[in-house]
């Protein structure tokens, strides 16, 4: 309850409901569904934070900084099964497939993401696997599940399928910023997070390309640091925005959102 009456943007369940209304969709097991994109999304949070380390979600104290791990992960499992339980439910052997297989990308993604910490040779394309795998690949599930709920026909399946995708890469690479220049308080995460975790996220790919040898050492060190101190973590920054990876970040987001709004075209 506590997890769940913090809120959220709840996007992932609008994003559904809204693509089964424009693809012609209706009954009363829609909510339903819907839900279950959240539960299923809550569970990677629970699970996020115990592997992030992270305290504050969704401006308050996270789950397994109030709880402790061990209940994170079990909650975390709960709600996975539970939000599955809904599908068995509610929805069709085809949607829990599109489901099912999505949290497998969920979690091959982040498990990419830990096996490429700290790794200052990653490139672009080991950051796009990573976004596509844990946060894109539930978008894509979101929207396409709509497509199957409506019964259209394969083409607006795929359609909707790349608009949840590129719009899930668009969400992540927005998310990638914000950690290194949001305010706490609208943000509810503390910044800073992806590099004290050691994750090289797009602002720092960027900035890494063009960095001298003391810059990209500067970098390394507050990468692998045990403890990230401030001064650090500003030092980086000013990296950063010195060879504009934020700005870059945002103006591929932007790219991608564009990309996502040309597929509804054919709607
Ligand atoms: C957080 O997702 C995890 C990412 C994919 C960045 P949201 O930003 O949708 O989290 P809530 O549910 O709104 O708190
Ligand atoms: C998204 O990545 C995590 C999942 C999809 C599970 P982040 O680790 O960047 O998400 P936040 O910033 O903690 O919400
Ligand atoms: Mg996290
Ligand atoms: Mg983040």
């Amino acid at each position: 309850n506590y997890v769940i009456d913090n809120g959220g943007k709840r996007i992932r369940p609008a994003l559904f409901l809204l693509s089964a209304k424009m693809a012609g969709a209706s009954g009363d097991h829609l909510p339903k569904v819907a839900a279950s994109f959240e539960m299923i999304h809550t569970a990677s949070l629970l699970h996020d934070d115990v592997v992030d380390d992270a305290n504050l979600r969704r401006g308050r104290p996270s789950s397994k900084a109030k709880w402790g791990n061990q209940i994170s992960v079990l909650v975390g499992d709960f709600l996975w099964c539970k939000g599955c339980g809904l599908l068995v439910d509610h929805g069709s052997i085809k949607l829990l497939d599109v489901v099912t297989k999505s949290i497998v990308s969920v979690t091959e993604g982040v498990l990419l993401e830990i096996s490429r910490q700290n790794d200052v040779e990653m490139d672009e394309q080991g950051y796009f696997d990573i976004i596509r795998g844990k946060t894109a690949a539930l978008f894509a599930a979101c929207c396409e599940s709509a497509g199957h709920a409506a019964e259209v026909s394969e083409q607006f399946v795929i359609a909707l399928k790349r608009y949840g995708m590129d719009l899930g890469m668009a969400f992540q690479l927005s998310d990638d910023a914000l950690d290194y220049v949001s305010d706490e308080k609208r943000f509810g995460k503390k910044a800073g997070g992806d590099l004290r975790e050691g994750r090289l996220t797009y602002p720092l790919i960027i900035a890494l390309k063009q960095a001298s040898e003391d810059e990209k050492r500067a970098i390394r060190d507050a990468l692998i640091a045990d403890h990230l101190s401030d001064e650090q973590f500003q030092a980086v920054l000013a990296i950063i925005q010195k060879y504009k990876g934020v700005d870059a970040t945002i103006q591929l987001a932007r790219e991608y959102a564009d990309k996502a709004i040309e597929s509804l075209s054919i709607f």
